[in-house]
């Protein structure tokens, strides 16, 4: 049975992921690098209990006291599941997974949130491949609910079940991922649109805006509720079909990210978090896109609950 998580890494992805479990009244270590963001981990743990409990310092406490930070990797020792979020590199990751082994317990099940690094090459670090899986949350994760399972070549069955499970138990909506292909299935689709908006606006077809509308009140609205394939049936595929014939060969297909994205990240625009990318930022416009986001997730999030429902 899984009832203590080791969390690694204090970062954006791990201080969530560390709340929601601990919410769900599992006991949680954070195992953090830096003293620095584990501080930063720990505020913001902080102002997000104020933010949901308001002034129920109880349940609060207990949330709290549910979670303990600690840099000792010791503290891996009692850990049924181990989740890693820590930075993306495969070096990192392999150097880092190889010292936890050394502390886990042998039949503990080892889980990475890579975005897309390849699971089997990461396991290769690992004492036991067969218990390691791979574990994709998006960000925001306390309010996306899809969790991605990824088995390696080398995972289980039992190791896949086990972290499938868990996502459940935490109100997550997991799918299988069954191969161990780079960016799994969200962040090939993610990444196949971004190709495709940058490739539309750089031949002059819309603006930024224009296609971040597009997808708004079009595209997503319909993706929120209804994938692509449902969408296809809906629409009929002699449609979807015969638009492909002439438009497959039209589209993007560059291989590696394209010249004004390439700018940007050389100008070190990076988006909200250097108050300037696609989009400008700057006096304060940082902390409202985000707010923006989550409330509007928020709300998103209460009106799939209550369309899937209401067409059980
Ligand atoms: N941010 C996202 O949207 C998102 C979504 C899904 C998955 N992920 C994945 O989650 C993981 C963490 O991403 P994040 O956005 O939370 O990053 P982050 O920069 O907020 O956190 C990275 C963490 O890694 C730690 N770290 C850095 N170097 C280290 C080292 N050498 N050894 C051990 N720890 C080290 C940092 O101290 C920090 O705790 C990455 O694998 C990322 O690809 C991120």
């Amino acid at each position: 049975m899984i009832q203590t998580i080791g969390i690694a890494g204090s970062g954006t992805m791990a201080t969530s992921m560390a709340l929601i479990f601990a919410e769900k009244g599992y006991d949680v270590h954070v195992i953090y690098h830096r003293e620095e963001t584990a501080l930063k981990s720990k505020k913001s743990i902080q102002d997000s209990l104020n933010q949901t409990y308001l002034n129920n310092d109880i349940i609060k406490k207990v949330i709290i006291d549910k979670i303990n930070y600690t840099s000792s990797f010791k503290m891996f020792a009692p850990c049924d599941l181990i989740v890693e979020s820590i930075k993306e590199d495969l070096d990192v990751k392999r150097e880092y997974w190889t010292r936890v082994c050394d502390f886990a317990k042998e039949d503990a099940i080892l889980a990475t949130n890579t975005s897309g690094l390849s699971i089997t090459d990461i396991s290769k670090a690992v004492k036991y491949p067969q218990r390691f899986v791979g574990m994709h949350w998006f960000n925001p994760p306390h309010l996306i609910p899809l969790i991605e399972v990824i088995k390696g070549e080398a995972t289980s069955d039992d190791t896949a079940k086990a972290v499938y499970d868990v996502a459940l138990k935490i109100g997550k909506k997991p799918i299988n991922v069954s191969k161990d292909a780079k960016g799994f299935i969200a962040n090939r689709i993610q990444l196949a649109v971004l190709r495709e908006a940058l490739h539309i606006v750089e031949n002059g077809i819309g603006t930024y805006k224009d296609v971040d509308d597009a997808m708004k009140y079009g595209l997503g609205f319909r993706y929120s509720c209804l994938g692509p394939f449902e969408v296809s049936d809906l629409g009929g595929l002699d449609v979807f079909h015969s638009v492909g014939e002439y438009l497959y060969e039209d589209l993007a297909d560059d291989k590696k990210p394209q010249k004004s994205f390439n700018d940007l990240i050389d100008s070190k625009k990076l988006g909200v978090k250097t108050q300037e990318g696609f989009y400008d930022y700057h006096d304060g416009r940082d902390q409202k896109a985000i707010r923006d986001r989550d409330k509007k997730f928020i709300l998103m999030k209460k009106f799939q609950e209550e369309a899937e429902k209401a067409t059980k």
